[in-house]
Protein backbone atom coordinates (compact mmCIF):
# COMPACT_ATOMS: atom_id res chain seq x y z
CA UNK A 1 0.00 0.00 0.00
CA UNK A 2 1.69 3.32 -1.12
CA UNK A 3 1.78 5.71 1.35
CA UNK A 4 0.94 3.89 4.09
CA UNK A 5 2.51 5.20 7.78
CA UNK A 6 1.63 1.18 9.16
CA UNK A 7 4.56 -0.14 10.53
CA UNK A 8 6.73 2.91 11.34
CA UNK A 9 7.37 3.65 14.96
CA UNK A 10 8.58 6.65 17.03
CA UNK A 11 11.10 6.08 20.04
CA UNK A 12 10.15 8.34 23.11
CA UNK A 13 11.48 8.29 26.89
CA UNK A 14 8.78 8.04 29.74
CA UNK A 15 10.44 8.96 32.70
CA UNK A 16 13.72 8.23 31.81
CA UNK A 17 12.99 4.94 29.93
CA UNK A 18 12.83 4.18 26.57
CA UNK A 19 9.65 2.89 24.79
CA UNK A 20 8.40 3.03 20.91
CA UNK A 21 4.59 3.42 19.89
CA UNK A 22 3.10 3.67 16.21
CA UNK A 23 4.05 6.69 14.22
CA UNK A 24 0.91 8.89 14.64
CA UNK A 25 -0.33 8.44 17.90
CA UNK A 26 -0.80 10.50 20.79
CA UNK A 27 1.27 10.94 23.39
CA UNK A 28 -1.59 9.56 25.66
CA UNK A 29 -1.54 6.26 22.54
CA UNK A 30 1.90 5.98 23.13
CA UNK A 31 1.31 5.30 26.53
CA UNK A 32 -1.82 2.82 26.33
CA UNK A 33 0.72 1.06 23.80
CA UNK A 34 2.99 0.22 26.32
CA UNK A 35 0.97 -1.03 28.72
CA UNK A 36 1.03 2.56 31.06
CA UNK A 37 -2.39 3.67 32.11
CA UNK A 38 -1.60 6.26 34.46
CA UNK A 39 1.23 9.20 34.39
CA UNK A 40 0.25 11.45 37.54
CA UNK A 41 -1.74 10.48 40.82
CA UNK A 42 -4.52 12.83 42.10
CA UNK A 43 -3.88 15.81 44.11
CA UNK A 44 -6.40 15.40 46.50
CA UNK A 45 -6.31 11.82 46.76
CA UNK A 46 -3.24 10.80 45.58
CA UNK A 47 -5.47 7.91 42.99
CA UNK A 48 -3.79 7.18 40.11
CA UNK A 49 -4.43 9.30 36.64
CA UNK A 50 -4.30 8.68 33.13
CA UNK A 51 -6.96 8.94 30.42
CA UNK A 52 -10.64 9.38 30.99
CA UNK A 53 -12.49 11.57 28.38
CA UNK A 54 -9.48 11.46 25.64
CA UNK A 55 -10.85 14.47 24.16
CA UNK A 56 -9.52 17.27 25.79
CA UNK A 57 -12.00 18.22 28.14
CA UNK A 58 -11.10 16.45 31.26
CA UNK A 59 -7.30 17.69 31.73
CA UNK A 60 -6.44 14.12 34.04
CA UNK A 61 -4.49 12.97 31.15
CA UNK A 62 -1.57 15.93 32.01
CA UNK A 63 1.95 15.16 31.88
CA UNK A 64 5.41 16.72 30.71
CA UNK A 65 6.50 16.89 27.34
CA UNK A 66 10.12 18.52 26.32
CA UNK A 67 10.30 21.95 27.83
CA UNK A 68 6.03 21.76 28.03
CA UNK A 69 4.46 21.23 31.59
CA UNK A 70 0.95 19.96 31.83
CA UNK A 71 -0.12 18.97 28.50
CA UNK A 72 -2.85 17.14 27.66
CA UNK A 73 -1.28 13.82 26.36
CA UNK A 74 -4.59 12.78 24.77
CA UNK A 75 -4.29 15.96 22.50
CA UNK A 76 -0.20 16.44 21.81
CA UNK A 77 1.28 13.91 19.22
CA UNK A 78 3.69 11.44 20.07
CA UNK A 79 6.98 12.65 18.12
CA UNK A 80 10.66 10.59 17.79
CA UNK A 81 12.91 11.59 20.80
CA UNK A 82 9.97 13.03 23.05
CA UNK A 83 10.80 12.95 26.39
CA UNK A 84 7.45 12.32 28.72
CA UNK A 85 7.44 13.10 32.41
CA UNK A 86 5.12 12.22 34.95
CA UNK A 87 3.47 15.97 35.44
CA UNK A 88 4.74 17.99 38.00
CA UNK A 89 1.40 19.65 37.44
CA UNK A 90 -1.16 19.87 40.15
CA UNK A 91 -3.79 19.89 37.63
CA UNK A 92 -7.37 21.44 36.80
CA UNK A 93 -9.25 18.54 36.41
CA UNK A 94 -12.19 18.94 38.61
CA UNK A 95 -11.88 15.32 40.05
CA UNK A 96 -8.56 16.00 41.51
S1 LIG B 1 -8.14 12.46 28.80
FE1 LIG B 1 -9.41 14.15 29.23
S2 LIG B 1 -8.25 15.85 28.59
FE2 LIG B 1 -7.03 14.16 28.04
Amino acid sequence: MTGSRRGRAVRFRFDGQVFEAPAGVSVAGGLLANGIRSWRVSRITGAPRGLFCGIGTCFDCLVDVNESAAVRACLTPLSEGDEVRTSSSLGGSSRG
